[in-house]
């Protein structure tokens, strides 16, 4: 069975990583959400794709780091939406963790660049914590450091190595880090049969990201991929034909 993740939630219906966005995808049916987490600058973990707040509100400018969360709390997220919102606001992860039911499963991504968070490893693991939730997750990033940091404070947690380009055999490199990578996550534009086959061969599990249309779906499920990322989860009922 392919887990199919709501990529920021059913981010075409609801301003991206927020509550309704998450709640849509809940709707549609998703057993599986991707979220992204940056930190404020009074340390709360945020869910949010972009470091800056700018693409969401154009009179906010500024760094996600820069703003507390109290100031961040003042912004709202839904313009590009029209009147089908109003005054939707960037969640904490807490808040996403108390809404969302415990047989979903999360791909909690840490965003670690440009700016690179102190301490965004232990905050989330606190979190993870006072939530209990710790089954039915993994931790990504494309820095693998943080996926490093993330293992020191808890060895078990599952994590998922993001790949932006192509570097020679990740499941290798993945191998020689020592890390407890249970699945890699790669650029969907170069995964073919042979990188599935690799990493299953070596005991990975496969999660490309962004795939947005039907045919590649498909195509990627045929290979026998493991979980795909989609701002279009409706291709993931579609038949193939
Ligand atoms: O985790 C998969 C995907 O979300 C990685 O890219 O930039 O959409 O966070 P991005
Ligand atoms: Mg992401």
């Amino acid at each position: 069975m392919t887990l199919n993740f709501a990529h920021r939630g059913s981010l075409t219906e609801a301003p991206e990583n927020t509550l309704p966005a998450f709640q849509q995808a809940l709707v549609h049916g998703a057993k599986a959400i991707e979220l992204d987490v940056q930190l404020t600058k009074d340390n709360y973990l945020v869910v949010c794709h972009d470091h800056k707040l700018s693409r969401f509100n154009p009179s906010a400018n500024q760094r996600i780091i820069d703003v507390t969360l109290e100031e961040l709390k003042q912004i709202d997220v839904s313009a590009p939406f029209g009147d089908n919102f109003s005054a939707v606001t960037i969640p904490t992860l807490d808040e996403v963790l108390e809404d969302c039911p415990n047989d979903i499963f999360l791909n909690i991504e840490i965003k670690n660049i440009p700016v690179i968070y102190n301490k965004i490893e232990e905050r989330l693991i606190h979190c993870l914590s006072e939530h209990n939730r710790f089954n039915n997750i993994v931790i990504s990033s494309f820095d693998h450091v943080a996926l490093k940091n993330i293992q020191t404070v808890v060895p078990s947690v599952p994590l998922g190595m993001l790949f932006y380009y192509r570097i020679l055999n990740p499941w290798e490199y993945a191998k020689q880090s020592g890390l407890n990578i249970t699945s890699i996550h790669p650029n969907h534009v170069y995964t073919d049969q042979h990188f599935i086959e690799q990493c299953h061969a070596n005991g990975y599990q496969v999660y490309p990201f962004t795939v947005n249309k039907k045919e590649r779906y498909h195509e990627l499920v045929s290979y026998g991929v493991d979980g795909v990322f989609s701002n279009n989860p409706e291709i993931f009922s579609q038949t193939k034909a």
